[in-house]
């Protein structure tokens, strides 16, 4: 098992061959596939319903790490529990019953998730830390592939993770948007322990090589 996580955002993967993107990311030895769900009102675009992760569940045995970037969370937790999602994060701005939604996910025997918008303070989320299993720093609007990485971030992956470490079982510690090669290795010494990575993995329909030169990035 890897210690640092590689978490492909199918989002930058060319829909078109979508089967081969995914076993070309498998191929390169990711650990899970991550799944970004909009809404077009949480955020200014609409992407995958659940049928996606029923899709990539044919495709690959690896955990579905489902992103849900939309408003009313709970109304969607059924259903992408039922597609065959193996984590399942929120956003702690999208609703007022993050506890109960995150019980809701832990009763379908989905490993729940926490997620903030970068100009949300991480306070708003550290009360949930031992309460859940992933914990997705974003570190652009969420929205969009292939934004430029916010700097701001690091820093915040800190505290996320020096408070982490003093829990019984932490939650993974993600980063989410505009991960690359450049900024890998300093997430990682910031604390980050997952990492999401979208255009950098799947430009060129290259996965294969655009992974394994992320994890040397990562090699200490
Ligand atoms: C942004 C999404 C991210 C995105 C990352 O709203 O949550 O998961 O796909 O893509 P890159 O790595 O291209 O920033
Ligand atoms: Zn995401």
């Amino acid at each position: 098992m890897n210690t640092i996580k590689i978490s492909p955002s199918i989002l930058a993967a060319d829909m078109s061959c979508l089967e081969d993107e995914i076993a070309r990311a498998v191929e390169g030895g990711c650990d899970d596939i991550h799944v970004d769900i909009m809404d077009g009102h949480f955020v200014p675009n609409l992407s995958f319903g659940p049928d996606i992760v029923e899709t990539l569940r044919k495709l690959t045995d690896l955990p579905l790490n489902v992103h849900l970037m939309v408003n009313n969370p709970l109304d969607m937790i059924d259903s992408f529990a039922d597609a065959g999602s193996d984590y399942l994060t929120i956003h702690v701005e999208a609703t007022n019953d993050v506890h109960d939604i995150l019980g809701r996910i832990s009763d379908h025997g989905v490993h729940p998730g926490i997620s903030l918008r970068p100009d949300t303070p991480v306070e708003r989320v550290l009360p949930y830390l031992d309460s859940v299993d992933i914990i997705l720093i974003m570190s652009v609007f969420p929205g969009f592939g292939g934004q430029t990485f916010i700097e701001e971030s690091y820093e915040r992956i800190q505290k996320v993770a020096e408070v982490s470490s003093s829990l019984k079982s932490p939650p993974l510690i993600s980063v989410d948007g505009g991960v690359v090669i450049d900024n890998a290795l300093m997430l990682v010494k910031a604390g980050a322990n997952h990492l999401v990575v979208g255009t950098a993995i799947f430009s060129n329909h290259n996965a294969v090589e655009n992974i394994r030169r992320l994890r040397e990035a990562i090699k200490e």
